[in-house]
């Protein structure tokens, strides 16, 4: 699946990027292959813009914030939160053209970070219920930029298989293969997968899992919200230390995504530092991306293709996929992939109105 020929995909909420990178001027963004300005406007309120100014194409996110509105570094032409320009410098007497404005979005701050949908969201944000609960705290871990696909970094988040192989040198138990079964559930957002982990605990993991015990568990409720965010949601029963992570893969376009990653823990500072977790996570999130990045990221979505093999524990990649058909499907549209992207384009230009070509040459 190509993520920016899917148009359904711009009616969801994405992660962006911390709200704290705003606080030092304007910041771009590409998002399902859409050019974006974001900033703070006077409220504190994040804004999110298309990154082209309509005098002469600067990108507004070289400009700067001005009374919460963003001025163009090129000629200074100023843009109001809804993106009608309100202001041109050099000729203050003078009437703004009509129609001189750029696209707008929708933004919001939500757990720290700014999410954005490009069109008229299906659903809200997901629902986090650790996020301000009493006894937890929040850890922005991760946010960065992969080169594979959503899809890919979704079913790796659920795939219980990879973890004696991939994590091998990490938690992963290369003498016992087999995965533990999940206990699945398909809910109204997605699905719900709980199982129970052995996994190696090492001196060096003591702290993160809370318990010295050589082979520990991990409890695991994860949790699927449809197209790219997931929960996973881990307890060692050991100790009792819960090590919960969101992660929102933002779709930026084909082959590009960034893996935006959080995490609650509800033990203190002195019991396991924020820069312990963050070092231990970033060992196995790198070896994840490693091996995802070596993977195609045009995942196939409509499995009739043919296009992969699978076994049983491929279960939570298959329910992905058939959520996500079934998502095309109930807007009307069907999986481009590379194999019929210029066929489908081929199409569409046949089925244009006569004379639809010529005007736009015009
Ligand atoms: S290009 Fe932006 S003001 Fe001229
Ligand atoms: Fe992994």
């Amino acid at each position: 699946m190509l993520v920016t020929q899917q148009p359904v995909l711009r009616r969801f909420w994405y992660a962006l990027m911390p709200m704290a990178h705003l606080d030092d001027g304007p910041k771009p963004f590409r998002l399902l292959g859409t050019d974006l300005v974001l900033w703070k406007q006077a409220d504190g309120s994040p804004v999110a813009l298309a990154d082209r100014c309509c005098h002469r194409t600067a990108k507004l996110s070289r400009g700067f914030v001005e009374n919460g509105q963003i001025v163009c570094g090129y000629h200074g032409w100023t843009y109001d939160c809804s993106g009608a320009c309100v202001r041109i410098p050099q000729q203050p007497d003078l009437q703004i053209p009509a129609g001189a404005r750029v696209p707008s979005y929708r933004a919001q701050e939500k757990y720290g970070y700014v999410w954005v949908a490009l069109e008229d969201p299906l659903r809200p944000i997901p629902h986090f219920p650790e996020d301000g609960q009493p006894g937890y705290r929040r850890i922005f871990q991760f946010h960065e930029e992969w080169k594979t696909s959503p899809l890919r970094m979704m079913e790796n988040s659920f795939d219980n298989a990879h973890f004696s192989y991939v994590h091998k040198a990490n938690f992963g138990i290369l003498e016992n293969p087999k995965p533990a079964p999940y206990e699945f559930r398909e809910t109204d957002y997605g699905f719900e997968a709980e199982t129970l982990v052995p996994i190696r605990n090492p001196p060096s993991g003591h702290r993160v899992t809370g318990t010295t015990e050589p082979i520990t568990h991990r409890h695991l409720v994860n949790r699927y919200y449809l197209p790219f965010c997931r929960r996973f949601g881990c307890r060692y029963p050991a100790s009792g230390v819960d090590h919960i992570i969101y992660n929102c893969a933002t779709p930026m376009e084909d082959g590009r995504m960034l893996l935006v990653q959080w995490l609650y823990r509800n033990d203190t500072e002195a019991q396991c530092s924020r820069q312990e977790l963050i070092d231990w996570d970033a060992a196995i999130t790198a070896e994840d991306r490693d091996i995802l990045e070596a993977t195609d990221f045009d995942a196939c979505i409509d499995t009739t293709r043919r296009m992969e093999f699978h076994m049983t524990s491929d279960k939570p990649g298959l329910v992905i996929r058939r959520q996500l058909m079934d998502l095309l499907t109930a807007h009307g549209e069907v999986e481009v992939h590379r194999g019929n992207v210029g066929l489908l384009a081929a199409q569409a230009a046949q089925a244009a109105p006569a004379g639809a070509a010529a005007g736009s040459a015009a």
